[in-house]
């Protein structure tokens, strides 16, 4: 699939970028990785200094920083996690902390940065473009959550982790009749438990932007497939509902159903990422390096329609995101 690039329309600086920094933010996603490497060799190749930026904007602001050359990111491709290492940071939030920040990308001679994250490290990247350093934002999500994109680095390698666990599940509530709830990771999305809850052909899914928290709904539906002799149901739950042991325990009195609950949990967000994400996040890697080569800023990779573009952060950050209204209609009927 070809890598297409949009010409930037707006925030386009034209900047000189010699020295660039990467850093990982938010949570991680297993594919970020593959993101950093693409990124550093791209980079390199187009005749940038790159340094990695240890743990998110708490790790510019602590001026963890590192030199990195070729050989940096040998044997990371297949690895989970980030090998910088992430964080959530507070004081980045503030309009002082994006000044400091921006001051020590000075210090440091950084006149560019790519931020692999979610929305909330887009809009860090966002300020720190207005204090003067360029940066290209890249999509590291395991919740599919960013409206500007179709993919994000990490979801293809979360829901085939959580689908193949969520089929284990599925074979020891067979056998002993019962009603499973599990949890999937998404606190305000719902994209994991409705991929994985099709792919699983769970009995019931419920998404944070749909539930209308009418249990007696589930209820009925436990009711009437024990009549037509199902053995097992399967109820995939998003975190962004939650209280899957409390819910399991109202069913099965309900229902008289033996109920059980099982939490996914991290294990979601770990592991060796899939062959797309490795293949998808190197692309984005290496585009972000480009477009901060081209003096690019303020501006994020996505994939849209098939194709690999960039948008302004700002526009990314003004779209919204809705679960597709006809895959979920499916996903009720099958
Ligand atoms: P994600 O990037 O996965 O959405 P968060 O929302 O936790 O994760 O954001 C990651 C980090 O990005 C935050 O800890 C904070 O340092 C920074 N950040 C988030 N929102 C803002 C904001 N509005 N302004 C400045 N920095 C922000
Ligand atoms: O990375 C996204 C995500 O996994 C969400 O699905 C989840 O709600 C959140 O991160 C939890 O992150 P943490 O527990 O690390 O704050």
């Amino acid at each position: 699939m070809p890598a297409k690039k949009k010409a930037a329309e707006t925030g386009s600086g034209v900047k000189k970028v010699k020295t660039i920094g990467v850093l990982t933010s938010g949570g991680d996603s297993p594919g970020m990785n593959a993101a950093i490497r693409a990124v550093v060799r791209k980079a390199l190749s187009n005749g940038l200094k790159v340094k990695g930026i240890k743990k998110g904007y708490q790790g510019l602001l602590q001026e963890e920083i590192i030199d990195m050359e070729r050989h940096s990111v040998s044997e990371i491709i297949g690895l989970g996690g980030t090998i910088l290492g992430t964080a959530r940071c507070a004081e980045f939030r503030t309009e002082e902390g994006v000044k400091k920040a921006a001051d020590i990308c000075r210090k440091h001679g950084i006149d560019g940065i790519v931020v692999i994250g979610g929305d909330g490290s887009y809009r860090g990247a966002q300020k720190l473009s207005h204090e003067g350093i360029n940066t290209i934002g890249l999509p590291g999500t395991i919740d599919l959550d960013i409206a500007c994109t179709d993919y994000t680095i990490g979801f293809d390698t979360a829901i085939n982790t959580a689908m193949q666990a969520i089929d284990k599940v599925r074979d020891t509530s067979s056998s002993h009749e019962r009603c499973s709830i599990i949890e999937v990771m998404g606190r305000n999305a719902g994209y994991i438990a409705l991929w994985c809850g099709v792919a699983n052909g769970a009995e019931d899914i419920l998404l944070p932007e749909k539930y209308d928290y009418n249990e007696q709904t589930i209820i009925n539906h436990i009711i009437e497939n024990r009549k037509n002799g199902k053995k097992h149901h399967i109820i995939i739950n998003a975190e962004g509902i939650g209280h899957s042991t409390s819910m399991a325990r109202r069913i099965e009195a309900a229902t008289g159903m033996e109920t059980r609950a099982t939490i996914l949990g991290y294990m979601q967000r770990g592991g060796s990422p899939t062959c797309k994400d490795r293949y998808y996040a190197s692309i984005m890697g290496s585009m972000a390096a480009d477009l901060l080569t081209e003096g690019k800023t303020n501006r994020v990779v996505a994939y849209k329609g098939g194709q690999f573009i960039d948008f302004d952060i700002d526009e990314a950050l003004a779209m919204e995101k809705q679960i597709p209204e006809y895959e979920y209609e499916m996903s009720k009927i099958l």
